[in-house]
């Protein structure tokens, strides 16, 4: 089976880092390129973030900066969660990645025509590059595979009581995503909040004994410190690497394909995903959405991409 080639779009943010790093180091995946959008933090703060964890990973990819706003211009950054660099709890190495001089969207764009075969895009942050590249290059979207996105949830949300941080960031750009005709999987809190970064993962991580591991490890404890003030959850969901666990092996989730909409206007529910699980509204089925996680198989994969990405530095 030829790997599949991907681009990722990420706010690292903790949670994207390990993304980054399932992305990069399983022989299933071929990941062209990474792009950065703000979320967990300013742009160039999650910019910075994702050149140190690709150094700190050995991941040799292009990294390109992107939107710094939302379509409308929100911007706010999740320091309550990640902390003021948006990737606090460990020493992150200074970036030997050069930052390509192309914005995201444009190296999204060169990558995706300059590959012999359709691209996956998968997004662990608000879906803004994802959505200005489907508007400004309407010409490549035949060569999108697929939109793979870590975001909403078929239940309650997390930055509002029924909106997901990533959607509620830019909905505008979510409904363009959820429109366009595109095959979509969605990975919501529903299936993220399964994978959970118990203390035998913990362990797990410790008896790698790699420089690698033990900053994880950091990364890790800071994650589940916040976590645990803000959502009294000791053990944190780790969202983004769903995405791309899914890539690997479609079993790592059950999902179901169904109508997925985006409320842009309701005064408490704005950001909100509408996941017609029964098909209510008669509207025709345009998302998978996973719902439940093969909790081994997703963190045998996880552990085993970082002692790979370990051996490779
Ligand atoms: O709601 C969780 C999502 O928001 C994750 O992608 C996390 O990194 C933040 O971006
Ligand atoms: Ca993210």
């Amino acid at each position: 089976m030829k790997p599949i080639p991907l681009i990722l779009d990420c706010d690292p943010g903790h949670d994207d880092a390990l993304a980054m790093i399932l992305a990069a180091h399983n022989p299933a995946l071929n990941l062209l390129g990474i792009t950065t959008v703000s979320g967990n933090g300013g742009i160039a703060k999650v910019t910075l973030n994702a050149r140190r964890v690709a150094t700190l990973a050995n991941i040799k990819v292009p990294i390109a900066e992107g939107a710094g706003k939302a379509i409308l211009g929100a911007i706010e950054e999740a320091s309550d969660i990640h902390g003021e660099s948006a990737l606090d709890g460990a020493e992150l190495p200074e970036p030997k990645i050069e930052l390509s001089a192309l914005h995201a969207v444009d190296l999204m764009a060169k990558l995706i025509k300059d590959h012999s075969e359709p691209v996956t895009l998968v997004a662990t942050g608000p879906l803004t590059n994802i959505a200005l590249f489907l508007k400004m290059y309407p010409q490549l979207k035949n060569r999108v595979a697929e939109i793979v996105f870590m975001g909403g949830s078929a239940s309650r949300g997390n930055r509002t009581p029924y909106a997901e941080f990533n959607i509620w960031m830019d909905p505008e750009a979510a409904d363009v995503v959820l429109r366009s005709g595109l095959p979509l999987t969605m990975c919501g809190l529903d299936v993220t909040h399964q994978a959970l970064v118990t203390k035998e993962i913990f362990t797990a991580l410790e008896q790698m004994g790699t420089p690698l591991s033990s900053t994880i490890i950091g990364l890790l404890k800071f994650f589940a410190k916040t976590y645990d003030e803000v959502f009294e959850m000791p053990d944190p969901p780790l969202h983004d690497p769903v995405a791309i666990a899914l890539l690997i092996d479609r079993s790592v989730v059950k999902s179901r394909h169904v109508n997925v909409q985006v409320e842009l206007s309701g005064p408490l529910t704005r950001g909100a995903t509408v996941v017609d699980i029964y098909q209510r509204l008669g509207e025709p089925a345009n998302c998978n959405v996973a719902l439940d996680l093969d909790f081994d198989k997703f963190w045998s994969m996880m552990l085993e991409a970082i002692s790979k990405a370990a051996i490779k530095a």
